[in-house]
């Protein structure tokens, strides 16, 4: 497992679409375990690919302290409520603010090895796995409030 380098705002990478995973070989598994320990250095607790710079659907989240759930080529099955908390992001250090997600998620997706699963969270991860499909997208968090703009703007960061 090797730290890797995480793109901040500003790099244009991160407002590209990742690709899908096609190949659940040892480069993904690669990945993704430099992926973990990249989050567990900087203390984040979800993480994207595109974060390290390798524009494919895949991510990390923090289930609890020692339990990390992979999840590649992600779809949202189904969402419901909404939940108004603060947030932040590896790519955009010393910021926070609040932002409506979804309540409780559903999505599919595939293990490391390509075998699909459905999972369900609500809350707090539920808001980690949100945030994390975003990053696949293009999308940061600072793009969703008023708050987040005036970030952006005030840094001259896009
Ligand atoms: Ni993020």
């Amino acid at each position: 497992m090797a730290i890797r380098k995480v793109v901040k705002i500003g790099n244009q990478t991160l407002r590209k679409t990742s690709k899908p995973v096609l190949q659940f070989d040892e480069n993904l598994w690669q990945l993704l375990d430099d992926m973990t320990a990249t989050m567990i250095e900087t203390k984040g607790v979800g993480i994207s690919a595109v974060q390290v710079g390798v524009l494919r659907r895949a991510i990390v989240v923090q289930l609890e302290d020692d339990k990390f759930l992979e999840i590649i080529n992600p779809q949202i099955i189904k969402t419901r409520g909404k939940a108004i908390e603060s947030e932040g992001c590896l790519s955009v250090p010393g910021f926070y603010c609040d932002v409506e997600r979804p309540k409780y998620v559903k999505i599919s997706a595939y293990d490391r090895n390509g075998n699909p699963f459905e999972f369900e969270a609500k809350d707090y991860i539920a808001r980690c796995v949100c945030h994390e499909i975003d990053h696949l997208n293009g999308i940061l968090f600072v793009d969703l409030t008023e708050e987040g703009r005036a970030y952006k703007k005030s840094n001259g960061v896009e």
